[in-house]
């Protein structure tokens, strides 16, 4: 076994690669100590980077969010040691992946199980590359449906925590609703944002999503995405909008890390704004998928809207 500390082994075209502690690895060859805390007591951050053309797309942002979050838990210390501006791009070129994800994961550390911070303690920073393709323009066009769960989360879901148990149950619940994602709604039928995407709903041509305090995720695409809006003139009003207004809504879509821009056509089983993209969500999708493609050196890909 090694714990990562002190083996290097070149992991060169190895899609699933790990950097684990300032060693680089395949990741089947990771190790994290059993009394880990973000095992034992999800005591830590992370984040999820999307790699398009072998580049990381707004890694600046999310190194951003990552510090933030770190500093909420008063783990800020952490990345002492780590430079990720570096490192990061360095395991996406070990790794070979063109196209998928980069996970990184902050922890507080090893250390004999007990609540309180413990002393003299190395916190554990890993990241690792997986392959994985972005919706291809067909699913965009199907669009996708959400299954609304009532949000039971903690109060501070502004920190990209890892506590996720709240969204794995309200996940497999809408699997089983045979929805593709949640929908968390908090009390007075608030509509906050996805199992883990943002929402947006399209009124009379303006632009609503859920104000960024903590009740939601800052998504870093969600802010790419107002800024978009912007950028075409579309007004956007961050103020919350409940569960029944949305069936007044002309358009609904999703946005993350993982899916870009994706319209939603199916609101807990019922069909929303004629269960067909809106014009508005298929702009902003163009020009997100523009925006991405030329950020990372690609030619503008054909218009979902217009193709
Ligand atoms: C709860 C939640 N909201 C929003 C998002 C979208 O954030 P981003 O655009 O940074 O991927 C995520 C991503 O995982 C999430 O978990």
């Amino acid at each position: 076994m090694n714990t990562g500390g002190n083996v290097s082994p070149d992991p060169h075209g190895v899609p699933e690669s790990l950097y684990l502690n300032g060693a680089y690895l395949p990741l089947v060859d990771g190790r994290i100590g059993v009394e880990d805390r973000g095992f034992q007591l999800g005591d830590g951050v992370y984040e999820v980077v999307k790699v398009v053309n072998g580049r990381l797309l707004w890694l600046e942002d999310h190194l951003q969010r990552l510090v933030w979050s770190l500093g909420q838990i008063r783990l800020q210390h952490a990345l002492r040691g780590h430079a990720l501006d570096r490192v990061l791009p360095r395991l996406v070129a070990l790794s070979g992946v063109q196209q998928g994800t980069v996970y990184l994961q902050v922890t507080r550390g090893v250390a004999p199980r007990d609540f309180p911070f413990p002393d003299e303690v190395e916190p554990t920073v890993l990241a690792y590359t997986r392959p994985a393709e972005p919706p291809a323009p067909e699913a965009v066009l199907a669009g996708t449906t959400v299954h609304p769960v009532e949000d039971v989360r903690w109060a501070r879901c502004d920190i990209k925590s890892t506590n996720l148990l709240a969204a794995v149950l309200a996940k497999q619940a809408a699997r089983d609703a045979g929805a593709d994602e949640a929908l968390f709604v908090g009390p007075g039928g608030v509509v906050r944002e996805g199992g883990s995407s943002n929402v947006f709903a399209v009124f009379a041509g303006r632009v609503w999503t859920h104000p960024a305090d903590t009740h939601i995720l800052n998504g870093i695409t969600r802010r790419h995405v107002i800024d978009l809006c912007a950028r075409m003139g579309v007004e956007v009003v961050e103020r919350a909008f409940t569960l029944e207004g949305l069936e007044a809504a002309d358009e609904f879509f999703l946005v993350s890390t993982a899916r870009d821009v994706m319209p939603v056509v199916a609101v807990g089983g019922r069909p929303l704004a004629g269960g067909r993209p809106g014009p508005v969500t298929l702009a902003l999708a163009d020009a997100l998928r523009a925006e991405v493609a030329r950020l990372v050196g690609l030619p503008a890909p054909p218009s979902l809207l217009h193709g």
